[in-house]
């Protein structure tokens, strides 16, 4: 038996220990929002946050988090009130099947904290964080996420979006 924290909301679950973080959301916990694409860590649609880092959820088996706190995307917002980064995708046409939506919004959470926190990234100038977030920045950092309608020029302008009006507010790139 384990106990998740999954969108602030303990569950425990008697799993398979072969059973993956993707698998326990989905098929344990019916929080199919997370998607599956490649099921190997290729794609991205399954990003979700593990205490407040993105990871692919295929790749790790649940019991690796037995305690843990996962937000994946139903965390996020409500159809009635989006996260600031659900209504950027929306404004700037970030998606168009829509199927790795999801591990988009998640993962550019993720990906603004790391930024913030000053993690350089390979197209990064120098080693000891850097100040601007270029579009060849999000591009690098987002770059586990594919998107196979290749929607990427405008999700990239919807992460920046909310960025700068979060930053505007003075308020923290990510989820905070
Ligand atoms: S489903 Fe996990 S990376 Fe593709
Ligand atoms: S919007 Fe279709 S895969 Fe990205």
């Amino acid at each position: 038996m384990i106990t998740l924290t999954v969108n602030e909301t303990d569950y425990e679950l008697d799993l398979d220990p072969r059973t993956s973080l993707l698998d326990a959301l989905r098929d344990h916990l019916a929080l199919t929002g997370t998607k599956k694409g490649c099921d190997h860590g290729q794609c991205g649609a399954c990003t979700v946050l593990v205490n407040g880092r993105r990871i692919n959820s295929c790749l790790t088996l649940a019991v690796m988090h037995d305690g843990d706190a996962v937000t994946t995307i139903e965390g996020l917002g409500t159809p009635e009130a989006l996260h600031p980064m659900q209504t950027s995708f929306l404004n700037h046409d970030g998606f168009q099947c829509g199927y790795c939506t999801p591990g988009q919004i998640v993962s550019a959470l993720g990906m603004l904290d790391e930024f913030r926190a000053g993690w350089p990234s390979h197209v990064s100038a120098s080693l000891d964080g850097q100040t601007d977030l270029s579009d060849e920045e999000i591009s690098e950092r987002m770059s586990g996420n594919i998107c196979r309608c290749s929607a990427y020029p405008n999700i990239v302008d919807a992460i920046r979006a909310a960025r700068d009006e979060r930053a505007d507010k003075g308020e923290s790139e990510g989820l905070a």
